[in-house]
């Protein structure tokens, strides 16, 4: 296989849990953009609604939402077959606030849709959740928003002059229990997992409804239009914007997650596996790299001595565990079976080729992408890199507490030979204010400027520039070696 299919195909190949979770969304994402997705569940949103407004004249607003609630429990529960056993007494109390503020919220909005236009119920009951966010912000900018929103409620009630106090009373609810939904989903989506927590509570919800739902509906209740009518409410004002919401942020989540400095916690990558996303650990030695195995992760950086920024060393001294990259990586690649990403050092095709000979799976270049035009760290820091010479960085604890190689300059000099660096991340936190007031004023000689032993190799370029070169410069080193 040509070397730089297989480099892609590695990386492609490091094993994913999609296969452990039964439906994945992915076939849908791959089609539709989450913004689509989105305003898809916006647009279905309003459908229902307007379907429901336009029943009001035969059938009750609490026989509506009773309907629509039952139709969105059978299908959760269909879906999710929630698990209700060994349940806490804390985790039915959270659930059953948040099935009752569901309920609330949704049989609220349908009474003051009987009562004002829709616009204007809605645009009301915009109110609590954005109270909240306005509540849990601090940036003067976001009162700014809710500002808005109240001149916009304005304008439509005096445009439109159909406001009745029950109405605004009714939206005004609506709004609040939307707050304490979204309060309660946080907490809610900790105990639950999946879709359980929701199921559940749209099955509280349907309970709490169904007395005054069934001693105004009657024998309304047994006629098919009405059931279906309530049904096709139900699917386009609950199911439908839920499933694009959800695949949308299923589809947001990240692919990958990667941990430095020790073992991610059990539970941390259990939720993780459990969310599809791929796992990779930081190893410095053969026995970092088989305890990261170990603890299960999906796959390994091998962190050579060359590497730029902090060192991921966890067991045992940081002198020791300095081994280089074409050392380190075979050695790692024997004593694994996940795939080995190679890092330390690598700025070109010709580094890419040799970690692939050496039993990677796949590369990591943090230096490399350091001069790129889109990469964020100040001009003086790429300058640094540029004109830096092979022999001109180092280990350091000065900046962070934490030995990390960068190249060498003043802040490290004159804070090494004082000799007084407390450990991380005290150091980190002292030096962070200098360190952004350097940033912000041009000045390399108090920055941390972290970069790998390839420093002579960096080039100022796009990122898609750099990429296609190391594509080429891969399969050119590799034609050189014969292959
Ligand atoms: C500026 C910078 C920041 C880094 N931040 C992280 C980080 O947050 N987590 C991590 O695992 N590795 C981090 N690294 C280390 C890289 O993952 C990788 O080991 C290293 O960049 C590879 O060596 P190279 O810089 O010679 O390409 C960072 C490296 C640099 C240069």
């Amino acid at each position: 296989m040509d070397p730089v299919r297989r480099a892609n195909s590695s990386v492609r190949d490091l094993p994913t849990r999609s296969g452990l979770c039964g439906w994945h969304p992915d076939a849908v994402t791959s089609r539709l953009s989450p913004v689509w997705l989105v305003l898809i569940g916006i647009l279905s949103v309003q459908f229902g609604a307007g379907i429901a407004k336009s029943l009001f004249d035969e059938v009750a607003p609490t026989v509506i939402v009773w309907l629509r609630l039952v139709t969105s429990a059978i299908v959760l529960t269909l879906v999710a077959r929630p698990v209700l056993r060994n349940r806490s007494a804390h985790d039915w109390l959270v659930v059953t606030g948040f099935g009752a503020s569901l309920g609330i919220m949704n049989w609220a909005i349908y009474q003051s849709f009987a009562r004002i236009p829709l616009g204007i119920a809605v645009t009301i009951e915009f109110v609590g959740p954005l109270t909240l966010a306005v509540l849990g912000s601090r940036r003067p900018r976001d009162f700014a928003w809710v500002l808005l929103a109240a001149a916009g409620v304005a304008l439509l009630g005096f445009e439109r002059g159909e406001l009745t106090w029950p109405g605004v009373l009714f939206a005004l609810l609506a709004g609040a229990a939307w707050a304490t939904y979204i309060l309660l989903s946080a907490e809610t989506g900790r105990r639950w997992p999946g879709l359980d927590g929701l199921a559940v509570a749209s099955v509280i919800a349907t309970l709490l409804l169904t007395p005054p739902a069934v001693s105004t509906g009657g024998v309304q209740l047994t006629d098919p239009r009405v059931l279906a009518l309530g049904a096709a409410v139900g699917l386009l004002s609950s199911v439908i914007p839920y499933s694009c919401e959800m695949v949308a942020l299923r589809s947001l989540r990240p692919a990958v997650f990667s941990i430095t400095f020790g073992l991610p916690p059990a539970d941390a990558l259990t939720a993780l596996h459990d969310a599809d996303v791929t796992v990779i650990g930081t190893a410095t030695t053969s026995a970092e790299a088989a305890a990261v195995e170990e603890a299960g992760c999906d796959a390994i950086a091998a962190q050579g001595s060359e590497a730029g920024g902090h060192r991921g060393t966890f067991a045992g001294g940081f002198e020791a565990a300095m081994v280089g990259t074409i050392a380190l990586v075979p050695q790692v690649v024997d004593a694994v079976s996940v795939p080995v990403i190679a890092s330390g050092g690598i700025m070109d095709g010709r580094g890419i080729a040799a970690a692939l000979a050496l039993g990677a799976s796949a590369v990591q270049l943090g230096t490399a992408f350091l001069t790129c035009e889109e990469a964020g760290v100040p001009d003086a820091y790429k300058q640094a890199i540029v004109t830096a010479r092979e022999d001109g960085t180092r280990l350091t604890r000065a900046f962070s507490g934490r030995p990390a190689r960068g190249i060498v300059n003043r802040f490290m000099t004159e804070v090494e030979a004082g000799g007084a660096i407390l450990p991380f991340p005290l150091q980190n936190a002292l030096t962070r204010p200098l360190r952004s007031a350097a940033a912000t004023q041009g000045r390399a000689e108090y920055l941390s400027l972290w970069a790998g032993q390839g420093v002579r190799l960096a080039r100022r370029q796009r990122a898609a520039e750099l990429i296609a070169r190391l594509a080429k410069e891969t399969e050119e080193a590799v034609v050189r070696l014969g292959g």
